[in-house]
């Protein structure tokens, strides 16, 4: 079996597929404020998930859904929101991070400093009124979309650095890695994938010779043909690579292994490091693989000069089924103006 039907992967196909869409659970024990209350928010476009109790909150929580934000009830038997939120604050890093909004009766008005201590963000009134929870939900949900997209932000720059170093170190053309990634989110786009998924591919795209890190400058630096031997080591920075990002629970970084592992995989079946043929290898293996390719030749390198851009364009489409995914090298053909665009957007300064 291909490292394609690992679950990690499956994971990630459905990270992919799944469309980011703000997720709100709301816990209240009162059936009929469970449905009012996800009623309002599920015409506003959210999606919207119950639970009766703490208990039941929690093993949603745990389930590791994408939830926004939490609307909690204070007054429940069993468990009292207070003692469930500092459940949730406690599980997990990532947990913590979700607002919880206490959803308050007047007569326990009191219980608001409770509720702060507890970790909550903020507390409405019951019985509320649909502005004011849909404007609290929005204040809310705006203060942790920025502060997520700050971590991406910083994530997006650290991943980029790192690539490049290892990209120093192979001596690779210095925008060798942002074509690359480029190619592969436009391939993620042209095949259908949302912005979200598609910088997933991106992102992933920009590590795919990381493992090239633990290869010796000896073999990197290399004028002229390596000896079997060399080739056989320049090979394992693909398991080098997949190793050191499989690590990670990310789903990012777990893509990027994915990537890591399988770039050199070929559609016939004749890559390496597995031989994984056809859709074993996984589309973000296979579309690495063609942007990875397709860049090498239109790149100088040390070892060999640029190919012309029509022999290039031949290459690709004779490879068709063999080194590449056939629906790939279709897309390319077809959108070849959209590749150059990103070809002369992130010229090459410096050849290795
Ligand atoms: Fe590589
Ligand atoms: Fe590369």
């Amino acid at each position: 079996m291909g490292l394609a039907a690992t679950p990690y992967e499956n994971y990630c196909i459905i990270i992919f597929m799944n469309e980011k869409k703000f997720s709100i659970l709301v816990v209240d024990d009162v059936k009929a404020n469970r449905v009012v209350t996800e009623k309002i928010l599920s015409s506003e476009g959210y999606d919207v998930l119950t639970a009766e109790d703490g208990l039941k909150a929690l093993d949603i929580l745990k389930r590791d859904l994408e939830i926004d934000l939490i609307l909690l009830d204070v007054m429940m038997p069993e468990m009292n929101g207070y003692e469930t939120c500092r459940r949730i604050k406690s599980i997990s890093k990532k947990l913590q991070e979700i607002p919880i909004i206490f959803l308050t009766a007047v007569s326990h008005i009191e219980g608001i400093t409770k509720g702060f201590e507890a970790g909550g963000n903020d507390y409405i009134v019951k019985p509320f009124q649909k502005i004011e929870l849909l404007a609290r939900v929005k204040t809310h949900l705006n203060i942790k979309y920025i502060k997520d997209k700050e971590i991406e932000q910083t994530q997006k720059e650290l991943i980029f650095m790192l690539s490049q170093l290892t990209d120093a170190h192979s001596k690779e053309s210095a925008t060798h890695i942002k074509r690359v990634s480029e190619y592969a989110k436009l391939f993620a786009l042209l095949l259908g994938y949302d912005r979200k998924h598609a910088e997933t591919f991106e992102l992933a795209a920009a590590m795919h010779d990381i493992g090239k890190i633990g290869i010796s400058d000896t073999i990197l630096d290399k004028k002229g043909r390596l000896t079997e031997e060399e080739i056989h080591i320049m090979q394992r920075h693909t398991t080098i690579g997949y190793s050191i990002l499989s690590e990670s629970k990310r789903p990012l970084l777990r893509a990027a292994a994915i990537v890591a592992h399988q770039h050199h995989e070929k559609w016939d079946g004749t890559g390496y490091p597995q031989g994984l043929k056809g859709e074993e290898i996984h589309i973000l293996g296979r579309v690495t693989a063609i942007s990875d390719v397709f860049d090498a030749l239109d790149t100088k390198r040390s070892y060999k000069e640029k190919w012309p851009l029509n022999d290039i364009f031949a290459f690709i489409k004779t490879e068709r089924g063999r080194h590449f995914d056939p629906k790939l090298v279709d897309i390319f053909v077809d959108n070849f103006g959209l590749f150059m665009e990103i070809r002369d957007k992130f010229p090459n300064h410096i050849t290795g």
